[in-house]
C-alpha cells in the first residue's frame, strides 16, 4: 500500500492517494485510473467499516499481536501455544491468523481440512475447544500447500472482513498471528484495531541463548499444545513466563476453573 492512512483499491494506479483522501481522484497519480471518477465524487470521511469493527470488537477484552521483523522465527508457534495455554487456563480465546500468504495456524492447531461456517451472526471460527476459536484464510483455501499471491489491497480487504464479519462472541483474548515484516498486513491490522484498543504486541526473536526445542517443533507439527504431558521441557517454562508477565501487565487474573499442566 502506497498510502499509510487511506485505503487503496486493488486496481488503483501506483501512488494512489487513497479513496478517503481529499485529493482522491484529483491527484496526478489518478490520471487514467479506472476509479478516478468514482473517487473524485465519492463522499469523504471516516471509514464506516471501522465503526462495524469497533462494534464487533466490543466483546473482546484484550487484543495481542504476535509480530517479528524476520520470517520463520516462531511467531505462529508462539501464537498457537499461547492460545492453547490461555485456553487451558480457562480463558475464552480467539486466534486470528492474518498471514494471508502462508497461513500455518490451521496445521499448528490440528485443524487442517476444517471449513468456516456462516451463521446469521457472521463467520463462525473453527473451534479446537469450546473456549478456543480459530480463524485463518487457510480454512478457505482448496489446496493448503498452494501459495496465495495477493496484492496489498486485497490482503487488507480480507483482514478487514475477518475483523468485521467473524462472530467471536465474548473473548478474554484475541491473539493475532501476523506474517513476517512490517508491511500491508501490519499497517492494516493496527489501523483497523486502533480505535478498539490494542493491548500490546509480542515480538518474537531468536536469541542465541535459548536452545532450539525439537519437542516444541513436534508439538507444532502435530497441532497440539506444548504443555501436554509437560513434554516440552525448554519451551513450556519459557512460554509460561511470557504468559504470567502478560497477565500481570494486563492485570488479568486467572479464571476460577484451572487445568493442570498450564
Ligand atoms: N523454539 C523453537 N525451537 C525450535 N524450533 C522452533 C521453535 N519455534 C519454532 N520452531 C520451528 O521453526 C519453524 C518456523 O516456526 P513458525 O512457523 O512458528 O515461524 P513464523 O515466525 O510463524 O514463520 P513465518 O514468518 O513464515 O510466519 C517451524 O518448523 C517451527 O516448528
Ligand atoms: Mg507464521
Amino acid at each position: 500500500m502506497e498510502n499509510g492512512d487511506y485505503e487503496v483499491p486493488e486496481n488503483a494506479n501506483e501512488h494512489c492517494p487513497g479513496t478517503q483522501s481529499e485529493s482522491a481522484g484529483k491527484s496526478d497519480a489518478c490520471a487514467g485510473c479506472p476509479n478516478q471518477e468514482a473517487c473524485a465524487t465519492a463522499p469523504k470521511g471516516p471509514d464506516p467499516d471501522l465503526v462495524t469493527i469497533i462494534e464487533r470488537m466490543a466483546t473482546v477484552k484484550h487484543k495481542i499481536l504476535v509480530l517479528s521483523g524476520k520470517g520463520g522465527v516462531g511467531k505462529s508457534t508462539v501464537s498457537a501455544q499461547l492460545s492453547f495455554s490461555l485456553a487451558a487456563m480457562g480463558f475464552q480465546v480467539g486466534l486470528l491468523d492474518i498471514d494471508i500468504c502462508g497461513p500455518s495456524i490451521p496445521k499448528m492447531l490440528g485443524l487442517e481440512g476444517q471449513e468456516i461456517h456462516q451463521s446469521n451472526l457472521g463467520w463462525s471460527p473453527v473451534y479446537v475447544e469450546s473456549n478456543l476459536g480459530v480463524m485463518s484464510i487457510g480454512f478457505m483455501l482448496p489446496h493448503p500447500d498452494e501459495a496465495v499471491i495477493w496484492r496489498g489491497p486485497r490482503k487488507n480487504g480480507i483482514i478487514k472482513q475477518f475483523l468485521k464479519d467473524v462472530y467471536w462472541g465474548d473473548l478474554d483474548f484475541l491473539v493475532v498471528d501476523a506474517p513476517p515484516g512490517t508491511s500491508d498486513e501490519h499497517i492494516s491490522i493496527v489501523q483497523f484495531l486502533q480505535a478498539t484498543g490494542i493491548d500490546g504486541a509480542i515480538i518474537v526473536t531468536t536469541p542465541q541463548q535459548v536452545p532450539l526445542d525439537p519437542q516444541l517443533c513436534k508439538a507444532a507439527e502435530e497441532g497440539r499444545s506444548c504443555f501436554d504431558d509437560s513434554k516440552c521441557s525448554v519451551s513450556a517454562p519459557a512460554l509460561k513466563t511470557i504468559i504470567e508477565k502478560l497477565l500481570s501487565e494486563l492485570k488479568v487474573s486467572r479464571p476460577e476453573i484451572m487445568e493442570d499442566g498450564a
